[in-house]
């Protein structure tokens, strides 16, 4: 979670001060009581009042110029990440860190936030379920849930994407939600976390992504490609002289692998 919020910009000495939310009421009254009754205005009042009377300003650039010619010109609309990031400067850094093709692609923080005057009651001010904003941008990983074999919850519905993604990822690998690249799925299937005697190396670099797409996979074990024997040429080309890969019994790798993920064992993932 993202903790603390900078508010020495409203103590800054020096500056003209902001308009308060009074100089913009007489105009703009639907607007004021929207936001002030709203989940937002209500938590920026529990930190204080002066705060909530600085918001419209803060939010809207150009508040001093607008009470002199309120007009729409005069004002910005839509506020873009430097304003949240006067109070939420830690989201904007950490959104930086955590996933790259935002930051690259400008995905604002209203895309993902209810930042305006919308009444969400949602936690973290989200725009609507995870599912529905995340999957409006990513279609072809929101189309593979219907994959036979996925992460879905009770009503076949996507998993929340949020159970494995981080957005704003402080300290985390990129775009999965946890420290290391097995963290995200170890919080459920804590059974794989080892460490093993013997690991298998992909797992150490990739992650699990190397071999499950978890999204969703016409492999009942979500694997990324059909069958085993499939997933395990694609980095052992070269197999002993023993395996005979045109027998059935030897194309089912992980029928004498069976510790795929690591064996406290044998060196060449055996159970025994
Ligand atoms: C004297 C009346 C008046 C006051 C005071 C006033 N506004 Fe406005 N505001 C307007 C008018 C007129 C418009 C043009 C759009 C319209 O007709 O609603 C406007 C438009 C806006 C818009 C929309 C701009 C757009 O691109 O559509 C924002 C945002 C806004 N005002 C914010 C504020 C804020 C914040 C304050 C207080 C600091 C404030 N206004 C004070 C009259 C006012
Ligand atoms: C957290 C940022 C934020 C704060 C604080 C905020 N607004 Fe807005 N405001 C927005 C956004 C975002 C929109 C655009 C909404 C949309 O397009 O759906 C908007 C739109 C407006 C508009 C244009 C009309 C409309 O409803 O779209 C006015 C006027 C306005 N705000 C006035 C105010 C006033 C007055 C305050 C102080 C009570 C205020 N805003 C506080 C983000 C904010
Ligand atoms: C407004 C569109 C938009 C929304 C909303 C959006 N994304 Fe993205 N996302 C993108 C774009 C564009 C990229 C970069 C894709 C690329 O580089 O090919 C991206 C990249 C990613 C990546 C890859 C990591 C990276 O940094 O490149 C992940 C994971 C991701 N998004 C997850 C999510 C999740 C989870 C949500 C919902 C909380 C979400 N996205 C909401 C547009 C969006
Ligand atoms: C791609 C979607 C996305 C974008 C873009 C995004 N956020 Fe978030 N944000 C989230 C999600 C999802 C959460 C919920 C926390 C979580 O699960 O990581 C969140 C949480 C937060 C929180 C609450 C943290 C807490 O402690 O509960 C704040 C504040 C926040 N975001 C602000 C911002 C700001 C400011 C920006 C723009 C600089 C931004 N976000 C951009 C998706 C996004
Ligand atoms: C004037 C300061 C201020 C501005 C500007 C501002 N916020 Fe906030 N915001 C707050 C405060 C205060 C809270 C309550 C934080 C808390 O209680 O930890 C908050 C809470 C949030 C939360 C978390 C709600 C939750 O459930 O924990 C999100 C998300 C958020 N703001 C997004 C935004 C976005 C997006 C913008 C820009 C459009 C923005 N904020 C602009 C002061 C501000
Ligand atoms: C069960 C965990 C899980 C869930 C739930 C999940 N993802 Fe992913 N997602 C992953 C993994 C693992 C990767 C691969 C990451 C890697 O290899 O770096 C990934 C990658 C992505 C990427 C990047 C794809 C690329 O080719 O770069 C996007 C975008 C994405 N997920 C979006 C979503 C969206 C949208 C949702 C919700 C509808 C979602 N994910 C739900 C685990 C998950
Ligand atoms: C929020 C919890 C959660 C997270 C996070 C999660 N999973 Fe799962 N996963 C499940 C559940 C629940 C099932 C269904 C188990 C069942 O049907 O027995 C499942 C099933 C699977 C299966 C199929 C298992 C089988 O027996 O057929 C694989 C493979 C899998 N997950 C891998 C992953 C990977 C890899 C990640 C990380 C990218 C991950 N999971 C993240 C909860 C989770
Ligand atoms: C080198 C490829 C590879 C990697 C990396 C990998 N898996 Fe697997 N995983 C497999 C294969 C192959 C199976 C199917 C085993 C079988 O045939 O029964 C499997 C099966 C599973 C299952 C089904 C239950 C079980 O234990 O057989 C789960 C859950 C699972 N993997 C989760 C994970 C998680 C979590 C990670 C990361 C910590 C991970 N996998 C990393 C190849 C891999
Ligand atoms: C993403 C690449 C990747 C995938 C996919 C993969 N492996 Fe590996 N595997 C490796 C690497 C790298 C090593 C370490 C090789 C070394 O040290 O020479 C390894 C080691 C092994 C070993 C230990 C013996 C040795 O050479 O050290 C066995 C056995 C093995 N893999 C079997 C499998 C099987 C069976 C599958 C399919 C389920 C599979 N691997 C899928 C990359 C992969
Ligand atoms: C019938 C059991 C069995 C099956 C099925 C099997 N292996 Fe093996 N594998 C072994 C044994 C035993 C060894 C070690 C002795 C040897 O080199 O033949 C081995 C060795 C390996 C090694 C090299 C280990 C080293 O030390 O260099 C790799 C890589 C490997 N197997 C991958 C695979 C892959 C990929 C498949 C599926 C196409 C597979 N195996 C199917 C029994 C099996």
């Amino acid at each position: 979670m993202i903790a603390g919020l900078v508010l020495s910009f409203l103590l800054a000495g020096g500056e003209a001060p902001l308009p308060l939310m009074n100089d913009c009421a007489g105009c703009h009254e639907d607007q004021v009581a929207q936001f002030s009754t709203g989940r937002h205005g209500r938590a920026m009042a529990a930190r204080s009042s002066e705060l909530l009377q600085q918001s419209c300003a803060s939010c809207h650039s150009g508040a001093a110029k607008h009470l002199e010619d309120p007009s729409s010109d005069s004002i910005e609309r839509i506020p873009g990440a430097p304003a949240c990031a006067k109070c939420h400067s830690s989201a904007e850094s950490t959104i930086q860190l955590g996933t790259p093709g935002h930051v690259r692609n400008k995905v604002s923080c209203l895309d993902c936030h209810a930042g305006g005057h919308e009444t969400s009651e949602r936690e973290s001010l989200l725009r609507s379920d995870s599912r529905e904003f995340c999957s409006g941008c990513h279609r072809p990983e929101a189309a593979r849930f219907e994959l036979p074999f996925a992460h879905r919850d009770e009503s076949r519905e996507p998993m929340d994407c949020m159970n494995c993604h981080s957005i704003h990822g402080i300290g985390r690998v990129s775009r999965l939600g946890a420290l290391d690249k097995n963290g995200a799925c170890v919080e459920c299937h804590g059974e794989l976390a080892g460490p093993y005697v013997f690991e298998h190396p992909p797992r150490q670099v990739e992650g699990c992504g190397s071999c499950h797409d978890v999204h969703g996979s016409p492999n009942p074990r979500q694997l990324r490609r059909h069958s085993v024997a499939l997933l395990c040429a694609e980095c052992h080309g070269d197999l002993p002289r023993s395996h005979d890969a045109t027998s059935a019994r030897y194309r089912n790798c992980t029928g004498c692998h069976s510790a795929i993920h690591g064996s406290n064992r044998d060196a060449r993932l055996f159970d025994r």
